[in-house]
């Protein structure tokens, strides 16, 4: 079970600059199949790393790979192999800045964050692939803290707030009529019986009756994807893992590495560079985006919409 293909993962490596024979000090705050962290311990001798994820699989699947590499445990989430130390926490990233004061790291020089779900995820995380109609509709990343589960919101939320959030979360608002058709239909279905299932819930939006096929795989997916982000709450995580970025990135030419997926991701980035552009000394500085090759593009389809934001501290 490893089916994920890290994205922008060369991008990444590129930014990562080794400059003398001190350690490194390098956040990974979304871990998922290690794809990215794999690659920074092959290029980064001296290093310490710190890895985050919400999901217990994924961490358990990356400490058994530390073991298979002959990292020895220091404690609960420490491991050692020469001059590398790499720290894991299943963690929100949100906790990025509490540990590292816990552990009194008072700065690092990189850190990742690469946004969403991993594609393995789909195999045990159920709701989260639109494709297996007989799933729950559960899509919690993270099963310890998270009570709130997409049914609740579908079967529970106010129909207002839902159809804000498919327009703030999928972009649904083009499809201005569809959405309202849509929202009224959910209305009734749901007095009718809960929409438990991804079966339940595709088969209100095939009877939108779209002229296309590709039209309706769109909207479904969008409308997976707008559960997605408000049980995960990913928007509100991200705002939180920006706003501490100041605090951790202390030294001019650290870094921070955002790959997002929607535009929602990009909107609230550009929301954090603007709060930034309005005070008076300008600390950071942002790289113009970075997309994925066109090799990439065809080797991966889960690249197709990444974008690669670099965030430099320059002063
Ligand atoms: C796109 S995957 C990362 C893939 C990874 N870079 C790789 O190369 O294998 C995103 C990961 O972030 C995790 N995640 C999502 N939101 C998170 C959050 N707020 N805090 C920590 N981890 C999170 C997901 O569980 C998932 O494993």
């Amino acid at each position: 079970m490893n089916k994920h293909k890290s994205v922008l993962l060369n991008e990444v490596l590129n930014e990562i600059v080794i400059q003398d024979d001190n350690p490194v000090f390098v956040v990974d705050s979304t871990l998922g199949s290690g794809g990215h962290s794999k690659a920074i311990l092959e290029k980064v001798k001296n290093l310490h790393l710190f890895c985050f994820d919400i999901d217990q699989v994924a961490i358990n699947r990356f400490l058994i790979y530390l073991k298979e590499s002959n990292f020895t445990q220091q404690n609960d989430y420490l491991w050692e192999k020469d001059k590398q130390k790499i720290y894991v926490f299943n963690n929100n990233f949100t906790d990025v800045y509490t540990k590292l004061q816990e552990l009194n790291i008072k700065k690092v020089k990189y850190l990742l964050a690469d946004l969403g779900w991993a594609e393995d995820q789909k195999e045990y995380i159920q709701g989260l692939s639109f494709e297996r109609l007989e799933d729950f509709l559960d899509m919690r990343l993270d099963k310890t803290h998270n009570q709130v589960t997409a049914f609740q919101i579908i079967n529970y939320g106010s129909l207002k707030k839902l159809k804000q959030f498919f327009i703030e979360y999928g972009d649904l608002h083009r499809e201005g009529d569809k959405l309202n058709q849509f929202i009224k239909l959910l209305g009734q279905k749901r007095l009718e019986s809960n929409i438990k299932t991804v079966a339940d819930l595709v088969n209100i939006i095939k009877v939108l009756n779209f002229r296309f096929k590709a039209d309706q795989v769109s909207f479904c997916a969008r409308v997976f994807q707008t559960l997605r982000i408000a049980v995960n709450m990913e928007l509100e995580n991200l705002r939180v893992l920006l706003n501490f970025l100041p605090s951790i990135l202390l030294e001019i030419g650290s870094k921070a590495m955002i790959i997002t997926f929607h535009s929602g991701e990009q909107k609230i980035i550009q929301q954090f560079k603007n709060s930034l552009l309005n005070k008076k000394t300008q600390l950071f500085t942002f790289h113009e985006l970075i997309r994925p090759s066109v090799d990439e593009l065809r080797n991966n389809i889960s690249s197709r919409s990444a974008q690669l934001n670099v965030i430099e501290r320059i002063k």
